[in-house]
């Protein structure tokens, strides 16, 4: 039988990875990972701390020497990643080799909206504004694209229906 594949969740910040990760786990009854979670973990420092103490280049080797360790793991495995995760070429094919890539999708309107009040994102610092975020996705647009097996729109949609849809196309099991 072939090797299950991992599900990675890739797209902007604020897109919904977080929330339609743990609903993935529960549906597919796989064990979920969140990349910022796991390094904040490892690092014992949180992302801010770490772009901070460490530098932005730090945290994103981090980011490619978790995915190196991810696609060693036998079991199949649900991974929430960090909005910046495809950016390097390194990471989407180590996600490729490794499994299924689903690249979320939302207006700059509804990422304002969901990161507004969120102070953890060092990228949007001072930058909480439609015009930043429309600039940065576009900027990031082609990468995410070519990481991708899957696009799913997350606008105006629930949880259930955009999971239905990922385990429909992605969970080869
Ligand atoms: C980043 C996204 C963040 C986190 C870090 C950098 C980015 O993850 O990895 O702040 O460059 O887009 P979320 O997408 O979970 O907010």
């Amino acid at each position: 039988m072939a090797k299950k594949k991992h599900i990675f969740l890739i797209g902007f910040m604020g897109v919904g990875k977080s929330t339609i990760s743990s609903e993935l786990s529960r549906l597919s009854k796989r064990k979920e990972i969140d990349t910022d979670a796991q390094i904040i973990k490892e690092q014992k420092m949180t992302i801010p701390e770490l772009f901070e103490k460490k530098g932005e280049a730090y945290f994103r080797n981090c980011e490619t020497n978790l995915l190196e360790r991810l696609k060693e793991k036998e079991e199949a495995l649900i991974i929430s990643c960090g909005g910046g995760m495809a950016m390097r070429k390194q990471n989407a094919a180590l996600m490729k080799e490794s499994g299924i890539v689903v690249w979320l999708t939302a207006t700059p309107e509804t990422i304002l909206e969901r990161v507004r009040e969120n102070q953890d994102r060092p990228i949007l610092k001072g930058n909480m504004n439609v015009e930043f975020i429309a600039e940065l996705m576009e900027q990031r647009r082609k990468k995410y694209e070519a990481a991708a097996d899957i696009i799913v729109r997350t606008d105006n949609r629930t949880v259930e229906e955009i999971c239905r849809e990922i385990m429909s196309q992605a969970v080869n099991d």
